[in-house]
């Protein structure tokens, strides 16, 4: 039976012009690049010049997405930014992003799943392309964590970067089998409960102010693996994949030790793992992005390749994407 899927046209990307080495970070903190580098797998990340905002960085990548796609702005009618670090409380990011893009037509909101922003935009567009309110979608993962990280601390000053990832999707009418391009299937989750483990602690409606990042970085490790793992199967299991079959496996870069426990656990080969997080660090919803456009610039992105995406962050929230490109 013939469907609507949300086939992915186009992935773009930004990273700010500054880059922070881990050996920079030693002169701020009491850190070494060889404990960054054996823990995280972090040799770097980029840095957002004062004034360059979460929007502006979301626009660059959008653009080479929009080119790449060789689709006309006037033709995008959801707009959907993923970002724990918008330039203002109000309006949405994706506003400034949408107008910037010179975008007129539909809707433009902002999604807060912090590291998981990018699955649960992603999630979200598909489902409005799928009911045909929209035909073509931005999705943008933007942020500049660099503005809301304890410079003073080791345990998550040296994690984050700031950058820019993007996807066009088109709506297009597919076979409805599991061999069709697009987005296959999305599975989102959130528990409230565990809140306290990752959080900033500030925001208009506590404190007035914006706060910094706290993390309890060994129990965010201890859940990530399970509860990431849990989802992909789940994932699988919607599709009849099997982990064998994945092309590309497209993690959330957050650590490197993180990735290599689940590929091991899904038994998903190290070549079939997209790897970014070294020169950039954790760029939370834009991370996913990025490493897609990586792998298409790499040309490991090419037509008809499985490509599973996942993601894990505060709140919690987590979830998985499946797609064929
Ligand atoms: O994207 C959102 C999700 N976030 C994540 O996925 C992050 C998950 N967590 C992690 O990636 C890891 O837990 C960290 C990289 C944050 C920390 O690695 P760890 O192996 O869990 O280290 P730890 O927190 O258990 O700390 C081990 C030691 C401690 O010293 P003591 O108490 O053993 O003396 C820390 O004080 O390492 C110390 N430490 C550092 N040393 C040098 C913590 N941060 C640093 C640092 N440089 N930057």
């Amino acid at each position: 039976m013939a469907v609507i899927r949300s086939v992915i046209r186009g992935v773009g990307a930004y990273l700010p012009k500054r880059v922070m080495t881990n050996d920079d970070l030693a002169r701020l903190v009491d850190t070494s690049d060889a404990w960054i580098r054996e823990r995280t797998g972090i040799e770097q990340r980029h840095i957002a010049e004062e004034g360059e905002y979460t929007s502006d960085l979301g626009v660059a990548a959008s653009r080479q997405a929009l080119v790449r796609a060789g689709i006309d702005p006037i033709d995008i009618d959801l707009v959907v930014c993923a970002t724990a670090t918008p330039d203002r409380t109000f309006p949405a990011t994706a506003v400034r992003i949408q107008s910037d893009l010179g975008v007129t037509k539909g809707a433009a909101f902002d999604v807060q799943a912090v590291c998981s922003g990018f699955v649960y935009a992603l999630a979200i567009a598909d489902n409005f392309l799928k009911t045909g309110q929209f035909k073509r979608a931005i999705v943008v993962g933007a942020e500049t964590f660099s503005r809301i990280l304890d410079w003073e601390d080791r345990g998550t000053c040296v994690l984050f970067g700031d950058g820019a990832g993007a996807v066009v999707l088109e709506a297009q009418t597919q076979l409805g089998s599991r061999e069709d391009r697009g987005i296959l299937a999305t599975r989102i989750r959130s528990d409230g409960r565990f809140e306290e483990l990752l959080y900033v602690d500030g925001g208009p409606g506590s404190t007035k102010t914006t706060g910094h990042l706290r993390m309890n970085g060994r129990e965010v490790f201890r859940h990530a693996v399970q509860k990431i793992s849990g989802v992909i199967e789940e994932t699988l299991v919607m599709t009849g994949y099997a982990p064998d079959e994945i092309d590309l496996y497209v993690p959330h870069q957050a650590n490197k030790r993180i990735l290599d426990g689940i590929a091991k656990r899904l038994g998903i080969p190290q070549e079939k793992v997209v790897l970014t997080l070294a020169k950039h660090g954790n760029t939370s919803a834009a991370s996913i992005p990025l490493a897609l456009n990586q792998a298409f610039e790499d040309h490991r992105l090419q037509e008809g390749r499985l490509v599973l995406m996942e993601a894990m962050g505060g709140g919690f929230t987590w979830g998985a994407a499946l797609a064929r490109w």
